[in-house]
């Protein structure tokens, strides 16, 4: 089992899209393990896009980030990393596969509805970032043994 983080950007929340792009991670299958609704201020925002630092796309990502709130979520399953950065589809959703995500409901890259972690150190790191041990909690579901061998 793998654990990736999800964000449901400004975006999504203000077009009111939560509850359709959590559908589509729980039907695949995937395992809620944390959820909550957060402001993202300036220091998380730059804590979680250190990588970006510099880049000519940074400050309007912060911009967009802490802009309204966030649905931050831990979700895991099977290859949750890649499974879910295959719903998303590509960043820019001009190049995303229709039926993924960005492709159904985006139109620019600065505005691309979602995040996911892209392997297994970032999602560690950013899990980190936005729960504590003690709030990704371990349940098991009945269907669980319907979902994976
Ligand atoms: P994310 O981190 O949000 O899941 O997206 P990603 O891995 O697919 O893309 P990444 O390269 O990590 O970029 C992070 C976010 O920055 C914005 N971006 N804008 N204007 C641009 O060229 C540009 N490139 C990236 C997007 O919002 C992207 O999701
Ligand atoms: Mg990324």
């Amino acid at each position: 089992m793998e654990r990736t983080l999800i964000i449901i950007k400004p975006d999504a929340v203000q077009r009111g899209l939560v509850g359709d792009i959590i559908a589509r991670f729980e039907r695949r299958g995937l395992r809620i393990a944390a959820m909550k609704l957060i402001h993202i201020d300036e220091e998380l925002a730059s804590q979680h896009y250190a990588v970006h630092k510099g880049k000519p796309f940074y400050a309007p990502l912060i911009r967009y980030i802490t802009s309204s709130p966030v649905v931050v979520m831990v979700l895991d399953g099977s290859r949750a990393i890649e499974v879910v950065r295959r719903t998303m589809g590509s960043t820019n959703p001009v190049e995303a596969t229709p039926g993924t995500i960005r492709a159904d409901y985006g139109l620019e890259i600065g505005r691309n509805l979602v995040h996911g972690s892209d392997g297994p150190e970032t999602a560690a790191a950013e899990i980190a970032l936005y729960f504590s041990e003690s709030e990704v909690l371990p349940y098991k579901r009945a269907i669980d043994d319907w979902i994976a061998e």
